[in-house]
């Protein structure tokens, strides 16, 4: 069972270093990658997810590895800082233009026709009208530009949990509104705080969201194809995410174009990020699967030291049960969704 498992594991990464050399190869001819490229890659990619899954599922479970993440959890994550990057997903918040606003309503009852109340039915529940899956904080999945990379549902469970690299172009953003990061910002990083660790993900600080909701769609920082194309294929990093809600300005979206086409994801809408350090917190990664979904609504969470100033600790805030509010959460007729009044 255990040499099954060694030679399985063998086999994913000899499928793994193929694959890698498909991708430079790829992304060599500029651009987009011709749908026979990708037709030619898909096989490739299933059969080695299906043998990565049985290595996982005959070499798992050992004692030793299960303690050793408790005791992790006990002596850094239990007394660690979690730090929301996420935006509320509120009826008018900022969505590009080419997208309706979304709106929120009361959930009705199909069996009387009457909303759900607390007083009739014990609970309530909410609609909600969404115009698009591309809003707020997402977890873009290639297929919002290429049909045959990963929906959002064929994401895998490993994004869950990364290191988090933030690299901070805000003064340069502060003097020019639609700056775009280079590459010689990253190494100007990397010669600071060292080289940007593999896997990891590297989010990009301008403060754009720093104004949300009275932010600009239409001019914003933006990210170079270039720099998108270092961070992946020369630091083969997980993904990149940035404030604003595109990556780039340019007509033909560029950068955007560029990553989805390949196959790397990328996170848009994050927020928060002056109160992140460089280097050494972890980023947790939730998101709710809808079968074929393009785009990703996210909850980002930043896990940081417990020295960090910024923050809250596990335990020093009521958890559960939750905390009692003084107000009721009552639906509001002007304001589109339920609130504390
Ligand atoms: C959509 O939301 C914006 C605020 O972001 C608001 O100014 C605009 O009036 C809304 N449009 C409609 C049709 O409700
Ligand atoms: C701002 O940055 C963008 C992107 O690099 C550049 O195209 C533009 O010329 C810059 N504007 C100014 C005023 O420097």
């Amino acid at each position: 069972m255990r040499f099954l498992a060694v030679a399985i594991v063998l086999l994913g990464s000899f499928l793994e270093t193929a694959l890698a050399g498909q991708a430079t190869h790829g992304s060599s001819s500029g651009t987009g990658g011709t749908p026979a490229q990708h037709l030619h890659t898909k096989p490739l990619r299933i059969s080695r997810a299906a043998h990565i899954t049985r290595a996982t599922v005959t070499d798992h479970g050992k004692t030793a590895s299960k303690s050793k993440l408790w005791s992790t959890y006990d002596s850094v994550l239990s007394t660690a800082k979690y730090i929301d990057l996420t935006h509320t997903i509120e009826p008018d918040m900022p969505i590009w233009r080419g997208f309706g606003n979304i709106t929120f309503s009361p959930a009705v009852n199909k069996l009387t026709g009457k909303p759900f109340t607390y007083a009739e039915d014990m609970f309530v529940a909410t609609a909600y009208q969404l115009t698009t899956d591309q809003m707020g904080t997402q977890l873009d999945a290639p297929a919002h530009f290429n049909p045959y990379f990963a929906s959002s549902d064929e994401i895998p469970a490993t994004f869950a949990l990364r290191k988090l690299v933030v690299i901070d172009v805000s003064d340069k953003v502060a003097k020019n509104s639609s700056y775009a990061m280079t590459v010689a910002d990253v190494l100007e990083w990397e010669a600071e705080h060292g080289r940007i660790p593999r896997r990891s993900v590297v989010f990009v600080r301008s403060d754009w969201s720093r104004s949300w909701p009275h932010v600009d769609t239409d001019v914003f920082p933006q990210v170079l194809l270039e720099t998108v194309q270092f961070l992946h294929l020369e630091r083969d990093i997980l993904f990149h995410g940035h404030e604003p809600l595109d990556t780039d300005m340019t007509s033909d979206f560029a950068s955007e174009a560029w990553l989805l086409g390949h196959g790397y994801a990328q996170a848009e809408g994050v927020t928060n990020l002056h109160l992140l350090p460089p280097v050494g917190c972890l980023l947790s990664t939730g998101f709710p699967k809808f079968l074929g979904g393009v785009g990703s609504y996210v909850r980002y969470v930043a896990v940081c030291g417990s020295d960090w100033p910024h923050g809250v600790q596990p335990g020093t805030i009521p958890e559960a049960p939750l905390p009692e509010y003084a107000n009721a959460l009552v639906w509001g007729e002007q304001s589109g969704h339920r609130d504390r009044i």
